[in-house]
């Protein structure tokens, strides 16, 4: 059974250590920053008990920005980011964001795909902006509030 839940603090651990084994985007000590900001949102998809993704957005004024979206590796490429992007998109919607924006290596393809399937536009390019010295591309999402 597929549910979204939000993610609290104690489960820090938790999120570490999906982040750890796709992307190491962040240390546990940023994670914890993360989960300090009032304006940020952080949650889950879980088959059954297991959490399988997570998203990190934040929400200022009428602009979401996603800070992380990531699904395990063993469960992508079966429609699991695309269910929890249309719940992120459906929560935009009913809290009145506009906008949608989030940052992406112009390397990582299959991320890029992802996103242009969901609308999602190039508006800007942060160069050198990644470790690896890649560029980031700016993407926004115009959401239509109700
Ligand atoms: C980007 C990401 C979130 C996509 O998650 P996902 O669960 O694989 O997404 P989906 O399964 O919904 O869609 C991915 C592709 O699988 C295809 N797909 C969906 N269900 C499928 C199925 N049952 N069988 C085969 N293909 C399927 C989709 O059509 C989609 O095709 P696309 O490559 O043209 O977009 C995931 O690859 C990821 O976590 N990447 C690493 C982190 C990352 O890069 N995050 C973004 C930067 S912040």
């Amino acid at each position: 059974m597929i549910s979204i839940k939000q993610i609290s603090e104690k489960d820090i651990d938790l999120c570490y250590e999906l982040d750890s084994n796709t992307i190491s985007l962040w240390s546990k000590k940023q994670w914890a920053n993360e989960f300090k900001h009032k304006s940020t949102i952080i949650f889950g998809l879980l088959i059954t008990n297991l959490v399988v993704g997570i998203c990190v957005f934040k929400i200022v004024v009428d602009e979401a920005q996603i800070n992380y979206f990531v699904i395990d590796q063993k469960f992508r490429k079966r429609g699991f980011g695309s269910y929890l992007m249309r719940y992120l998109i459906k929560r935009c919607e009913k809290l009145n964001v506009n906008r949608l924006l989030l940052e992406v290596s112009r390397k990582n393809v299959n991320a890029e795909r992802f996103y242009t399937r969901f609308d999602f536009s190039t508006v800007g390019i942060r160069k050198n902006y990644y470790k690896d010295g890649s560029d980031a591309l700016l993407k926004e999402k115009k959401i239509t509030t109700k």
